[in-house]
């Protein structure tokens, strides 16, 4: 089983994530790390932290020699913003040296965790609570990413819409009806997106969305979005329906939704899908070169919490970025006197960096499962446990079912 921890605050002096379970003998290299680390960062409509930071890991443990361990990977990622806080971030007190926050935002973390934790200075909510933590849970991602990507899974995304824009040319139809090839075509679709400032894989789109960030930044505002994630390459028989937390679809919801600002997930055409005839919706068994295939892939690759071997599809929503220049209302709780919010330093919109990130939990999530099915110590254990389940698996189908 694999699993990783992440610490640290977001003008802390560092973060820090631990990974653990995966085997050993992975080729890795921190460029390719820090390639997902840069990917993160970019975008329009991000505020100037990203000028700032250009992220990349110092690698602590677990690899060597460009080969995992097997032992716990530890990176460390520099906040390069933490000598213009080191005052404000003392772990030594000197909170006489400085104002504490009292002035809570709406859609921000400020209020719920000053009033769980019972903090003073609504610093402290902010601090763990932002999206700078993302960083340190790309660099776990990407371990995953790698170790797919060894099994011939890729995982990409693009961006499908920014404050309601969307393309004219629905690509994600294409894929819900299984008409784009599998193969590598997740990363294809990176690298086309990747070429856009905005993560869209249209270009009156990009220029549109644009147009539009520029003119809610002179209003102070901000914009949420929607992205879509895509896994090329799963073998079937990743997740299973035996318990209700060994479900793929149930594992991917949940660390989609773990992403800072992401309120709506679904897999495959899950809501559209509730206005069809099950007769419309439902993907077709049919035999292709005497191998059994889908017409469609409207299910987004998982049935019974099981991935089918189709492309897994996920599309997500992220609410618009809640520091606003042009404040709403809240209450100072030092004088309990209605005041307009804080702003602080701030993205506009995070959309296109939110799908980046989104890469890294999906390749988490499949990753986990895929360990889960075949298991092994080195990856050459991992890979005869996955070969030979692939190579005996149209006799196994077969079998017991012939007249
Ligand atoms: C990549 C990324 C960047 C973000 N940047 C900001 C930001 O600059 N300002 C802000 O107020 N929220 C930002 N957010 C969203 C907040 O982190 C998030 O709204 C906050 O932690 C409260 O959590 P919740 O929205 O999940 O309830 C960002 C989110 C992501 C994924």
């Amino acid at each position: 089983m694999i699993r990783f921890l992440t610490a640290g605050e977001s003008h802390g002096k560092a973060l820090v994530t631990i990974v653990e379970g995966f085997p050993s003998n992975l080729p890795i290299h921190s460029d390719y790390i820090n390639q997902q680390l840069k990917r993160r960062q970019s975008g329009y409509g991000r505020g100037s932290r990203m000028k700032i930071e250009s992220d990349t890991v110092q690698v602590l443990s677990g690899i060597r020699l460009g080969k995992t361990l097997g032992s716990p990977i530890s990176f460390l990622i520099e906040n390069k913003d933490w000598v213009n806080w080191q005052e404000v971030m003392s772990i030594e007190d000197s909170s006489e040296k400085f104002k504490k926050i009292t002035i809570p935002r709406p859609g921000h973390a400020d209020l719920v965790g000053l009033s769980k934790y019972n903090y003073d200075d609504i610093r402290n909510s902010i601090e763990r609570s932002s999206a700078r933590e993302t960083a340190a849970r790309v660099a776990a991602g990407s371990v995953a990413k790698k170790f797919l990507e060894y099994f011939g899974i890729y995982v990409g995304s693009f961006v499908e819409s920014i404050g309601g824009i969307y393309s004219t040319t629905d690509y994600y139809y294409k894929l819900l009806q299984n008409k784009i090839s599998q193969s590598k075509s997740a990363i294809e679709v990176s690298v086309k997106a990747d070429k856009s400032v905005v993560r869209v894989l249209d270009d009156l789109q990009e220029n549109k969305i644009i147009k539009k960030i520029k003119s809610i930044k002179k209003t102070g505002d901000t914009l949420g979005g929607t992205f879509v994630t895509v896994a090329t390459g799963v073998p079937v028989g990743l997740g299973s329906f035996m318990q209700f937390d060994r479900k793929l679809d149930a594992d991917i919801a949940f660390n989609f939704l773990s992403i800072n600002a992401v309120k709506g997930v679904e897999i495959g055409n899950g809501f559209e899908n509730a206005e069809q005839h099950g007769s419309q919706v439902h993907d077709e068994i049919i035999l292709k070169n005497k191998n059994l295939f889908r017409k469609t892939n409207f299910s987004g690759g998982i049935e019974g919490g099981i991935s089918t071997g189709l492309p897994i599809l996920v599309r997500a929503a992220m609410k618009p970025i809640s520091t606003l220049a042009r404040p709403l209302f809240t209450i100072d709780l030092s004088t309990m006197k209605k005041v307009k919010s804080r702003y602080e330093r701030s993205d506009f919109t995070a959309v296109p960096a939110c799908s980046v990130i989104s890469e890294s939990v999906l390749s988490w999530a499949i990753a986990k499962h895929f360990l889960l099915k075949f298991g092994g110590d080195s990856i050459e254990e991992t890979s005869d446990n996955f070969n030979s389940f692939i190579r005996k698996l149209p006799e196994r189908i077969k079998k017991g079912f012939k007249s």
